[in-house]
Order: C-alpha cells, then sequence, then structure tokens
C-alpha cells in the first residue's frame, strides 16, 4: 500500500507545479498577444490618421481628371491603397479613382467609408476586406471622401509568430516544470518514507540505526528530531535493561542465600545454637529483601511519576532530631559517636516524609559506609537562601572518581565498609528533585558531608505573598 501511496504525493505534486506555471503562462499570453495586436494596428491607423488631414486638403484642390495620378503619388508616399468615392445619397455610393486602378471588391459597403459620408469626419477602422486592413476614411467635401487603406496582413503575421512561440516555449516550460517539479516532489517523498521506514524500525523496538538528513528544511528539522527521539528512547532502553539486569541481580544473592540456610536447617542434627545463628542471618537476608522490595517499588513509582509529593512547610529541624533519635541504637551498636547539631526551627517547603525518607539514607549510609569510631553529625540551617539538612561524618570519605557517579542507581563505591544495593541515594536524590531541591556532597579524607537542599518556606511563601 505504501508504494502506492507515496507516488501519489508526489504525482499530486507534480500537478500542482504543472497547474500553478500552466496558469502563470496562460495570464501572460492573455497578456501579451491580444496587447500587441491592438497596439500595432492603432500605430498603423495614427499613422494613416495623421496624414489623413492634408491627403484631404491636397484632394480638396487637385482637378477631378487628375484623382487617379494624385492617388497613386499619395500611395507611393504613405504605402497605403488610395480609393476616392463620391456619394450619390439614399446609401449608394461610387469609387471616382483608385491607385491600383481597379476598385477594390466591398469598397462600396465599407463600413468606415458609411461613417465619414455620416458624420463629415475622418473615421478610423480594421476592416476584414481582401484580408484584414487598417482605414481611415477622410471627406474632403460633402459628398466625396479619400479612403486610405493599408494592408495588416504583415502586422498580424508578426502577431502571429509570436503567438506561436509563446505557445511552444510556454510547452516547453510546461513540461520543464512538470518534470523538475515530480523529481523534486519524488526526492521529498523519498526522505519522507526514509522517516517512516525509521519510525516503523523505531516502533519495533530497534533504536540502533542512525537517523540522517542533512537537508536544512521542515522535512530535515523532522528528521533531526525523529534523531533525539531515537537517542532517548535508546537511553530509556538501556537504563530498563540495565535496571531490571541489576534489579535480578540483587534480588538473587539474598535469595540464594536463604535458599542455602533453608537447606542446611532441613538437616535435622543441626545443633540449636548454630540453628539460631541461621535464622538470625535469614532474618537479616529477609529484611534485606523486603528494604530492596521497597526501594525497587519506590524508583518505579518515580519513574512512572505516581509518587505524590506534597508541599508543605516542614521543620528540618525536627526531622533531623527525629530521624537522630531512630538511629542512635543502631549507631551505638556500630560504635559511631551520633549526634545532632540543631538550634531553632529550620523551615522548608517539602513532604515531611520524603524528607524524613532522604535524612534516613544520609545516616544510615554514615554509619554503614565508615569504620567504627567514626562520629556523625545532622545538623540543619540556611544556606544560601535555601535550607539545609546535612549529614557530616569523620570517615575516610568517598574517592574523588566515586563521587560522580555515587547517584546513579545500583552504584557502589569500591572497597566501601559495607554492601548496599546501591540504591539509597539515588532514591534520595530524586526526591529531592521533586522537592524542588538537590542533594549535595563535599567530601575529603577526614570530613564528608551531605545535604538536603530544600526551598526555604518564608522564601516561598513572601514571593507569593509579594
Ligand atoms: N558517608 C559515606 N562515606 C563513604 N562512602 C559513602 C557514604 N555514603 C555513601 N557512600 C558510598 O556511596 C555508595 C552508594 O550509596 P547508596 O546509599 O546509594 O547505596 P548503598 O548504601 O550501598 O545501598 P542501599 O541501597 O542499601 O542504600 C555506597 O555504596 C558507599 O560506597
Ligand atoms: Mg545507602
Amino acid at each position: 500500500m505504501n508504494q502506492f501511496r507515496h507516488p501519489r504525493l508526489s504525482v499530486k505534486l507534480g500537478l500542482v507545479v504543472l497547474a500553478v506555471v500552466a496558469g502563470a503562462l496562460g495570464i501572460v499570453y492573455a497578456a501579451v498577444v491580444p496587447r500587441l495586436e491592438a497596439r500595432l494596428v492603432a500605430d498603423r491607423l495614427d499613422e494613416l490618421a495623421i496624414s489623413a488631414p492634408a491627403v484631404a486638403s491636397q484632394f480638396r484642390e487637385a482637378d477631378p481628371f487628375n484623382y487617379d495620378a494624385r492617388a497613386r503619388q499619395v500611395q507611393e508616399n504613405l504605402g497605403a491603397r488610395v480609393t476616392v468615392i463620391r456619394s450619390l445619397g439614399n446609401d449608394a455610393y461610387v469609387p471616382v479613382a483608385d491607385s491600383n486602378d481597379i476598385v477594390a471588391p466591398g469598397v462600396l459597403n465599407d463600413p468606415v467609408v458609411r461613417a465619414a459620408f455620416e458624420s463629415l469626419e475622418v473615421e478610423r477602422g480594421q476592416v476584414d476586406r481582401d484580408g484584414d486592413r487598417a482605414e481611415v476614411a477622410v471627406p474632403f467635401n460633402p459628398n466625396m471622401v479619400v479612403l486610405l487603406s493599408a494592408s495588416l496582413r504583415d502586422t498580424l503575421a508578426s502577431v502571429r509568430l509570436v503567438e506561436r512561440t509563446l505557445i511552444l516555449a510556454g510547452i516547453a516550460a510546461l513540461l520543464i516544470a512538470w518534470f523538475a517539479g515530480s523529481l523534486a516532489a519524488l526526492r521529498l517523498t523519498h526522505r519522507i518514507q526514509r522517516l517512516e521506514e525509521a519510525a516503523g524500525r523505531i516502533a519495533a523496538g530497534d533504536f540502533e540505526q542512525e537517523i540522517v538528513d542533512p537537508v536544512e528544511d521542515e522535512v530535515g528539522e523532522l528528521a533531526r528530531a525523529f534523531e533525539r527521539m531515537r537517542l532517548r528512547l535508546a537511553h530509556l532502553d538501556r537504563a530498563r535493561r540495565e535496571f531490571i539486569a541489576n534489579a535480578s541481580h540483587e534480588l538473587r544473592t539474598p535469595l540464594f542465600s536463604l535458599g542455602g540456610f533453608l537447606e542446611l536447617m532441613a538437616d535435622e542434627d543441626v545443633d540449636p545454637a548454630v540453628r539460631k545463628d541461621f535464622v538470625e542471618e535469614m532474618s537479616s537476608q529477609v529484611t534485606r529483601l523486603t528494604r530492596l522490595a521497597t526501594d525497587l517499588l519506590d524508583l518505579t513509582r518515580l519513574d512512572a511519576g505516581q509518587l505524590s509529593v506534597e508541599q508543605a512547610e516542614v521543620d528540618v529541624a525536627e526531622s533531623a532530631r527525629t530521624v537522630c533519635e531512630e538511629f542512635r541504637a543502631r549507631a551505638e551498636a556500630g560504635e559511631h559517636d551520633l549526634s545532632a547539631d540543631l538550634d531553632g526551627p529550620v523551615l522548608a517547603l517539602a513532604d515531611e516524609q520524603r524528607v524524613l525518607q532522604v535524612a534516613r539514607i544520609l545516616v544510615e549510609n554514615a554509619t554503614r559506609h565508615t569504620p567504627a569510631g567514626t562520629s556523625v553529625v545532622v545538623s540543619a540551617g540556611d544556606r544560601n537562601g535555601s535550607v539545609a539538612l546535612s549529614v557530616t561524618d569523620d570517615g575516610p570519605g568517598v574517592p574523588e572518581s566515586d563521587q560522580k557517579h555515587l547517584f546513579e542507581r545500583f552504584y557502589r563505591a569500591e572497597g566501601g565498609q559495607a554492601s548496599g544495593s546501591g540504591l539509597g541515594l539515588a532514591i534520595a536524590s530524586e526526591l529531592a528533585g521533586r522537592m524542588g531541591g538537590s542533594i549535595e556532597l563535599e567530601s575529603r579524607p577526614g570530613e564528608t558531608v551531605f545535604s538536603l537542599l530544600l526551598p526555604a518556606a518564608d522564601d516561598v511563601f513572601t514571593s507569593k505573598r509579594r
């Protein structure tokens, strides 16, 4: 079906070009030919009319017996046939003299002669008698008229030549226009067809082939937009595959370990103390799995835009205090010195539950990825017009080369103290983004600060009030 649809478009475009050129040629023809003819005939008539009064006075003064000789003389000067006609009254006329000896047939019914006898003025006109003729009739006394009549054959032949040339040139122009129009249209439809094929490939999930159209026009623009779309989709597709591969890998590890413990526990001879250890280990693996499932769900919701984030006034200092309390026991168990450095309320425009979630991720990391004996301080305050919730530790820090990747999904710095899934900071940074903020990291050996930056509440309220 495609093969038929595309040529149809090119045929349509070719026909449009053809119609436009034909129309333009028609207008040129209609404007040139009749005007040229009228102009040339009027020029010939003017020539005769200008000499008419002088001719009339020559005949007025001439001897009637010499009219023939006079007529021949005038013909020689003017290049027009000269006939002298007398009116007999009652619309009857008789030729008196003619420069050609034989009076032309039909001269007695000539409308220009008749008009001149009626008006007794110089009359002019184009008459189709003995071929086309330009005629001027001039009365030189009440019943005598001199008729000057010039052939228009050459003039009209020139006009016909122009007409023929125009028609031939027109046909040639039409053929060229149709050919060129169809060619251009075919090229265009070919480019559109290539885009259609590319769209088909993308729809089928093939993002490999580059879409190139270097021409600087709308179709070229469309192709470049397609290319941007292809790259974006390819990136998303790669990210999706990586995500699924990483997620399955992360899920498999604890499941594998759980399977191993179950097998060992099936053995009835297991010592109760060892069995207790197994159960504890299994319980920690289940916790890890639950945590992983929650994180994956959060990320999926974030990707799908289904995670709602409220915008309300949140006391970030209060959130910091809460999280500190939550982690106190765990920090002590890990021999970490966890403390809060907080003054009065610090108000941000954010979602309280999400602020707590981010703070937990940061505090957990600071107590988990640092050696025993590290102190961790949670603080809240203003920073450059924003609100910052910071978690500072005096651990070994994050190597420079890892810092820019830390917020990627499943990324873990090498040689870390503990093994996580590498999702915590990715979720934290997305949540911060959703709340209109960000996560900042400053790290060197001995001091690492992760800060959640949020829009200050009074800032937003004052700007709204304004
Ligand atoms: N305070 C810190 N000091 C040193 N390294 C850190 C610190 N916080 C994070 N990291 C490094 O950043 C990595 C990524 O942290 P992230 O929270 O994203 O994942 P994770 O803690 O490994 O796993 P989980 O998904 O369970 O949180 C960690 O693996 C760790 O190597
Ligand atoms: Mg973490």
